[in-house]
């Protein structure tokens, strides 16, 4: 196996960045992950606009401009022969000597790690996954902005352990005012009395890619969408669960604490849409020939 490493591809026994790097000491950088069909990057334009969004905010130098990222990532999947594949793309302040100031590190550090697509285990998907609501809080936008997918995910391991305390897959995490934000990993949807909700990006959220594709394809199906601040009252009462995020696409959810709800006809739909989706994206890609996406 191979990884990209700030110029080229090392083999991964020889893939390493120094202890000193402000990404292992202080967690300053940011990362995106990608889903790889067929050899086509799904929305590789949507994720490098917000690997570029994460480093603007947090004054970021990316050094190679999207292009040469993009040229990076297809020669990382071909070197390790990848369809069917996850991708991460890793970019930290760099190497420099110990102190906050980021001005301290010359140049960021990239890696990209391509590996064979471990897909969910398909019970999942037919039986649903149980979630809590945690007792760990969303970071709050005016202190860690969610918008910034970092490096720095604490918050979000923190209520993972809390879901792993009680056998759960995922955490839903609560905002400071008590509404629903999202998952460590994944955003959040249920379906309630006909209509489909999932928090605003106002109550402090990843925007997380997936999720967009489903607003669209809802409204494509003809439900009813609304993004806002809801409860875990509204939870409660609604009649399905579900996840989204990358690698999961449409993850329905079976119980979230005591509560339990069954795998139901908006999930199925919605993930079928996607899938959909992901075949016309990759099949209008191919159309454009090989050269364009750069690996066949
Ligand atoms: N996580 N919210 C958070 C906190 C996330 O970390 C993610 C993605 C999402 C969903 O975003 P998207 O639909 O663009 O994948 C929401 C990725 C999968 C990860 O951490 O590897």
């Amino acid at each position: 196996m191979y990884v990209y490493v700030n110029s080229g591809l090392v083999r991964k026994e020889d893939a390493r960045v120094s202890v000193f790097d402000h990404g292992f000491l202080y967690g300053d950088g940011i990362y995106e992950t990608m889903r790889v069909y067929e050899g086509v990057v799904f929305m590789i334009d949507e994720h490098f606009a917000r690997l570029q969004r994460s480093a603007d905010l947090i004054k970021l130098a990316i050094v190679k401009d999207a292009n040469q990222l993009k040229a990076a990532l297809y020669e990382t999947l071909a070197a390790n022969s990848l369809k069917g594949a996850y991708v991460r793309i890793t970019v930290s302040r760099g190497y420099g000597p110990i102190g906050l100031d980021p001005d301290l590190c010359k140049e960021a550090t990239l890696v990209i790690i391509a590996e064979d697509m471990k897909d969910y285990p398909k019970s999942y998907y037919e039986k649903g996954i149980q979630v809590i609501i945690a007792r760990t809080k969303r970071n709050l936008s005016e202190a860690l902005n969610p918008q910034i997918k970092s490096l720095n995910f604490l918050n979000n391991i923190l209520a993972k352990m809390e879901a792993k305390e009680k056998d759960a897959y995922e955490s839903l995490m609560l905002n400071v005012l008590g509404h629903i934000t999202e998952g460590t990993i994944s955003n959040v949807f249920f379906y309630r009395d006909g209509v489909l909700c999932t928090p605003s990006t106002a109550c402090g959220i990843l925007d997380g890619i997936t999720r967009q594709v489903i607003l669209t394809l809802a409204v494509r199906e003809g439900f009813t969408v609304k993004e806002g601040k809801f409860t875990v009252e509204d939870i409660a009462a609604a009649q399905e669960v579900f996840l989204t995020n990358t690698t999961m696409e449409v993850m329905p959810v079976n119980r979230v604490d005591e509560i339990r709800y069954d795998v139901g006809e908006v999930a199925r739909t919605l993930r079928k849409a996607y899938r959909n989706e992901v075949r016309a994206y990759v099949a209008a890609i191919k159309g454009r020939g090989p050269s364009l996406w750069g690996y066949e």
